[in-house]
């Protein structure tokens, strides 16, 4: 049933049907809407509570061809066939609600797109339920905040070929650009987007948190001032560590605060909040077997500075060294975090990639792992120079076993591997926290290692459990009769 006749919605400026439609016009999903119109599409907009809708006509209606609709069913008639319909709610319930009240007003062929930050799972359990209908449904990621949103974000759609071929004309116009190339490419089916949005977070989380261990590294071991500290970041950002939160570190630290005339960042409650998205990346790379312990040790340090019983009770009370302050040369130690910070970048990136290419044979979905780099350079979170060393990568040889293998990578890491120990030594020495520099280290070790203790850990394992064992000079499976006369037999 179509609402048109009833609803006082004026009909579309151009006369014309929309092209697309946004539902959802929180300011994400009104960024979105006002940059497919400023882009010269017509977009119907919707949003369950009316006022947001008015407010976005009233404000921006002159930037483009809006057609605002009172309910879904007057969204759906405002639309060309087929159509498509981005959804920008809140992840999880409200998204299926949407959705629930879409499918009965859709026809077949119809493309519904979630743009919000959904769980890959969920999106391949609405893809199913969808296609089962004729409907296409496309879960997209969508990167690059509020200002990406309206100027041009990086775009991870997942869904089907046929999907992709209609709607790609619109995504990669509104998408970012780098060097004339749009930051979007259709990631593949189902889940593909989403999951890829999601590891765009983990690595989102543990670049944060690596700059914020660089940070407290420089400040309490040299004892720099928060704005000395921005022009370190200032500095970096010229080099190999050009990216988008560098940058935005340097901002966050020069900030005086307008209250007390402060350092802003020193006013700042240091307990650092989570959506979410990081601890799924985290869930699902365990499922997968994959480390991504930059990650996981970037989440749990989120959940240790958000844990105050515990950390009110530790806090004075469990001693650590007299002073976090060294007697080392400023420079020289500044440069050696510079590594440090590069190199755990370049392992949690490696690990990134590591899981899209688990799940992608998992799942069987072809993810071209150099155009996920690609898409990333503009537009998102983590956009930054070096992701275009990755896209080089893949292009030198696509079956990578892991990008740490490959020569660009291997000759920067080998270059700061002697300044990321003596880091990692230092922050233990000084008693300042840096388990995404550690961790990072510890996984370069062992990815590295010719042998490693787990052969100890299968004998214990057979010891305790006859779980069995496999020998380094002969094919099959292992036991031995630890409680008997320890004769070995093959199993
Ligand atoms: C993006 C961001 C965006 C959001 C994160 C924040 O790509 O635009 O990643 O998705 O900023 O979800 O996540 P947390 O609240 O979990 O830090």
């Amino acid at each position: 049933m179509s609402s048109t006749d009833a609803d006082p919605t004026p009909p579309p400026r151009s006369g014309e049907k929309a092209e697309i439609a946004v539902t959802g016009l929180a300011v994400m999903g009104r960024n979105l809407a006002r940059n497919l119109a400023r882009n010269g599409f017509r977009v119907a907009v919707h949003n369950r509570s009316q006022g947001r809708t008015d407010a976005l006509i009233e404000e921006f209606g002159h930037e483009g061809d809006f057609t605002p609709a009172a309910d879904l069913p007057a969204l759906v008639e405002a639309l060309e066939t087929p159509r498509k319909i981005i959804i920008m709610v809140k992840a999880g319930e409200p998204t299926d609600a949407v959705i629930d009240e879409l499918v009965p007003l859709l026809e077949k062929g119809d493309i519904v797109i979630d743009a919000g930050n959904a769980h890959f799972l969920d999106t391949r359990r609405r893809e199913k339920a969808l296609s089962e209908k004729g409907l296409n449904f496309v879960g997209s990621g969508v990167s690059g905040g509020e200002e990406g949103a309206l100027n041009g974000p990086s775009i991870m759609p997942g869904g089907s070929k046929e999907a992709y071929d209609s709607l790609g004309p619109i995504l990669t116009k509104i998408s970012a650009h780098v060097n004339g190339e749009p930051c979007c490419v259709h990631v593949g089916p189902d889940g593909a987007g989403h999951f890829v949005k999601m590891l765009h977070n983990g690595i989102e989380y543990a670049d944060m948190q690596l700059i914020a261990e660089a940070y407290d590294l420089l400040r309490h071991v040299l004892g720099l001032t928060p704005a000395e500290l921005a022009d370190v970041f200032r500095e970096w950002n010229t080099g190999d560590l050009e990216s988008f939160l560098i940058e935005i570190t340097a901002d966050v630290l020069s900030q005086v605060d307008p209250t007390t005339g402060g350092a802003f960042v020193d006013v700042v409650l240091d307990q650092a909040e989570q959506k979410g998205t990081g601890r799924w990346t985290v869930q699902s790379a365990l499922d997968l077997g994959i480390p991504v312990s930059g990650m996981a040790e970037a989440v749990f340090a989120r959940s240790l500075s958000g844990d105050v019983v515990r950390r009110e009770a530790a806090a004075g009370v469990l001693p650590g060294p007299a002073s976090a302050k060294l007697d080392v040369d400023r420079e020289a130690f500044i440069e050696d975090v510079r590594h440090a910070l590069y190199s755990s970048k370049l392992v949690a990136y490696a690990q990134g990639f590591d899981a899209i290419r688990a799940a992608s044979e998992q799942y069987d979905w072809n993810v071209d792992l150099g155009a996920m780099a690609t898409i990333w350079r503009g537009g998102c979170i983590i956009r930054a120079r070096f992701l275009d060393r990755i896209k080089e990568a893949y292009d030198r040889n696509p079956a990578l076993p892991s990008l740490l293998v490959d020569d660009y990578f291997k000759d920067a890491v080998a270059n700061g591997q002697d300044a990321w120990r003596r880091v990692v030594a230092t922050a233990a020495t000084a008693g300042v926290p840096a388990p995404g520099f550690s961790a990072a280290l510890s996984y370069y070790d062992g990815l590295r290692a010719e042998r490693l203790p787990a052969a100890l850990i299968q004998g214990l394992r057979d010891l305790f459990g006859a779980h069995t064992y496999k020998r380094v000079d002969a094919e099959g499976t292992f036991h031995l009769e630890w409680s008997g006369d320890r004769s070995e037999t093959k199993s």
